[in-house]
């Protein structure tokens, strides 16, 4: 089996490319020559100048055609379709976070159900040589079992996020056996690195102790029963994701759901000791995070771990960058990019 052909020939589609996994992917199939069609609606969930950078990296790639849009939007879908024949989809566009979704549910059920619905119409309709889309870890909720394999029960998950995730893998599931779509799901676990997502924690603690002020833990301040979460750096998502791309499931009708995570949990504060150290490397000095401790919040879960086993057998390769590595990468990037070094 052939682990890393992109198809510079083929067409490839990719929804939410302002974001962070669709630029780095896009980016990668771009420079491997191939033609890649971008759709994202460049929403203000977070800030809309990184999703520009992105995209502005991209932009000097001929073979990217960028559209600005919105996925729950069937027509503009349709048309897409129509009009670029993509020959594979990969679906990233979503309303991505566990919190926000207890406050703005809304918005999780117009970009992840009918955005997500939308384009199994347009595969169906349409038929493509495989459809990847982004699921999370989310969906093991509070499993206790790790690590997390999937063939774990997921019935159970904690936040509305976690629903629409689990609600994609069913709706991928039906499509594809009614309608014989390739069709692979893809589990991430916490990925990292830069030019990363400002809501995720890492982001935020580097913006925290720039501006002056403390971190708040939501770990209880239990270091003995901290929190533990698989962190995936971000090139490992890609790497894996590539594989993927030429390697649809064998079987008509098959739909696959893989773990992509890096199978090693490190506790929080250890991360963030790690966080520590990468901005002090960065900006020669000594750094330390003024820490503030709260109760866990509703909806984030003790653990997360993924079994990379099924991954391993289906593409030979399992994410493996070390957070120090990884973390480092990440707060030279932020250094520069905020221009903070004296
Ligand atoms: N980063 C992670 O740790 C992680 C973990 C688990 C799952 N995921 C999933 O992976 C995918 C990509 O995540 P990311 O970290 O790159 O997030 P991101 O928020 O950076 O990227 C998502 C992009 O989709 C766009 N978008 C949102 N709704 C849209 C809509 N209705 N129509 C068009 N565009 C829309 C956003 O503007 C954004 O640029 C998401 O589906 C997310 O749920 C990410």
């Amino acid at each position: 089996m052939n682990f890393t052909t992109l198809d510079p020939s083929k067409t490839y589609l990719i929804t939410g490319v302002a974001g962070f996994i669709g630029y780095y992917l896009s980016r990668k199939l771009l420079e491997h020559g191939c033609q890649v069609i971008g759709v994202d609606n460049v929403n203000d969930y977070y800030d809309v100048n990184l999703k520009h950078t992105r995209l502005g990296n991209l932009d000097p790639y001929e073979k990217f055609t960028f559209i600005k849009g919105d996925i729950s939007d069937k027509d503009m879908v349709m048309q897409i379709f129509k009009e670029y024949k993509p020959n594979i989809v990969v679906n990233l566009a979503a309303q991505a976070g566990v919190r926000y979704s207890i406050e703005n549910p809304d918005v999780y059920i117009q970009s992840n159900i009918i955005g997500f619905y939308n384009i199994l119409e347009a595969c169906r309709h349409n038929p493509v040589d495989h459809l990847v889309y982004a699921s999370s870890s989310s969906v093991y909720g509070s499993n206790k079992k790790v690590p997390f394999e999937e063939t774990d029960f997921v019935d159970n998950p904690v936040s509305l996020y976690a629903s629409t995730k689990k609600s994609n893998e069913l709706m991928a599931h039906t499509y594809s056996h009614l309608y014989k779509i390739p069709a692979t799901g893809l589990r991430f676990f916490t990925v990292y690195g830069p030019m990363g997502r400002p809501d995720m924690a890492y982001f935020g603690f580097a913006d925290k102790y720039f501006n002056g002020e403390p971190i708040k833990i939501f770990n209880n301040g239990d270091f003995e029963n901290d929190l533990y979460r698989d962190f995936t750096y971000i090139d490992d998502i890609v790497e894996g994701i590539e594989r993927l791309l030429s390697n649809p499931p064998k079987d008509e009708g098959q739909h696959k759901v893989y773990n992509i995570g890096n199978n090693s949990p490190v506790k929080l504060m250890v991360f963030i000791e790690t966080l520590e150290k990468a901005i002090s490397n960065a900006v020669g000095k000594d750094v330390q995070f003024e820490k503030i401790f709260e109760p866990i919040k509703p909806g984030d879960v003790p653990a997360t771990y993924a079994s990379t086993d099924q991954l391993q057998k289906a593409i030979g390769f399992k994410p493996e960058t070390s957070i120090e590595e990884g973390l480092q990468q990440f707060a030279d990037w932020y250094v520069e990019y905020y221009k903070l070094k004296d």
